[in-house]
């Protein structure tokens, strides 16, 4: 309740939420996206930051200056900090390839576990991580946060009211111009699991699965290539100098996925695409609407007259906010029992959808099953 000191009495009253519990958070993995999750945990009053784990020491020391963080304790072990500290929740942020034994080391020292996308390097290693939540009891959430975007829950309500009808057919872009992380390991294959697919395509991806609510991926085609990243690069761009010696990651990869309910995503996915300009976004065909997340557009028939439909006010939670909210749901799923909107399952159902992409393109592009 160390919040409730801050300010004048009238400032706290008026401002800080008062609560009867404070989570006991931990970080494993302090590198750039953590700092986003600590911005976003300032906003929540239900959450005290109590320990930082990452094998840079310079990262700790990054780490104790956050506002929020200079009480916590750091750690270059995290088997150690989950031996030492009284934890609630880790919140895993590390490189994908750490993600899922961070993750079951977490649950298995009994805390609860919010795992930043993608949720792990391939679905056997998601199944692992459910199956050690189910056997501690705790939650395990996949740190997706364009569910929370304006735009995907604007869809879900046109879906729900019968708007757009059955989804037949998603298209998913993720592409950038340019766009070859030159900082991290994004560029390591047997750490990431994957590029752009796995990185970037996962955002868009996430999102329209939860708007076609989320069916069973059941088979998948699809092709990768690699003609830039593995290349020294001269050419004059936003992230010059990647560690092209040490990339063995697709440049580009597409592909297309069938589900249960009959229904089919399409998905196109780069770090270095040819096109005009760098773009994120994606399309729903339903036999009764469409949609497009780009201009928050449903597309229909009304009287007699076929519909372009602009929202005139959707909520802008902006970068920041969308974290917010994805924190907030598991704090609410821990405190009040209310639902998680990305639970493991789901962040399972998602990494198969890629997994089977980067499967297909091992096989020259031919349909690979998806269990
Ligand atoms: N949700 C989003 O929009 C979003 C955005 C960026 C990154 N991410 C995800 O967050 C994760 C981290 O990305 P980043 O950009 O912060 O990378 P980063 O390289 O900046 O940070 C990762 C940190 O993890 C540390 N680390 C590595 N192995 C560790 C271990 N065994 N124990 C403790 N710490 C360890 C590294 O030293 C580094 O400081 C990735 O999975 C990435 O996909 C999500």
């Amino acid at each position: 309740m160390a919040d409730k000191t801050i300010g004048t009495q009238s400032f706290a009253t008026a401002t800080i939420k008062k609560v009867s519990k404070r989570l006991r958070w931990a970080f494993i993995g302090t590198g750039g996206i953590s700092g986003t999750h600590i911005g976003a945990i300032r906003q929540i009053p239900e959450i005290e930051i109590v320990a930082g784990c990452d094998i840079k020491p310079e990262r700790q020391v990054w780490f104790k200056q956050q506002p929020g963080c200079q009480n916590a304790t750091t750690y270059t072990d995290y088997n150690e900090m989950l031996k030492k500290e009284k934890i609630d929740v880790v919140d895993v942020c590390t490189p994908n390839g750490v993600h899922c034994p961070a993750a079951i080391a977490a649950l298995k020292a009994g805390c609860h576990v919010i795992v930043e996308k993608p949720m792990a390097m391939d679905p056997a290693e998601c199944a692992k991580m459910c199956d050690a939540a189910k056997k501690a009891k705790k939650l395990l959430v996949c740190g997706f946060q364009q569910r929370y975007n304006a735009n995907t829950e604007m869809f879900v309500r046109a879906r729900d009211a019968g708007m757009i009808g059955d989804i037949m057919f998603v298209k998913v872009h993720a592409l950038r111009r340019r766009g070859i992380p030159n900082w991290g390991v994004f560029g390591q294959k047997k750490l990431q699991g994957g590029g752009p697919m796995i990185d970037i395509g996962v955002h868009m991806i996430e999102a329209a699965h939860y708007a076609m609510g989320e069916p069973n991926p059941i088979a998948a085609s699809g092709m990768t290539w690699t003609y830039m990243g593995d290349k020294p690069s001269q050419v004059v761009c936003p992230w010059p100098n990647w560690d092209y010696k040490t990339y063995t990651v697709e440049d580009l990869a597409v592909g297309q996925v069938r589900f249960d309910n009959g229904a089919i995503m399409q998905i196109e996915s780069s770090f270095c695409a040819h096109i005009e300009q760098e773009i994120h976004y994606w399309e729903v065909m339903g036999t009764k609407g469409g949609f497009n997340s780009l201009n928050c557009n449903i597309y229909t028939d009304m009287a007699g007259t076929m519909l372009n439909c602009a929202s005139s006010f959707l909520p802008d939670a902006g970068w920041d906010g969308l974290f917010v909210r994805k924190i907030q749901n598991l704090v609410d799923a821990i405190l009040k029992k209310t639902p998680l909107r990305a639970p493991g399952e789901e962040g399972m159902k998602v990494q198969k959808i890629i997994d089977g992409i980067y499967r297909s393109a091992l096989k020259k592009g031919a349909e690979v099953k998806i269990n």
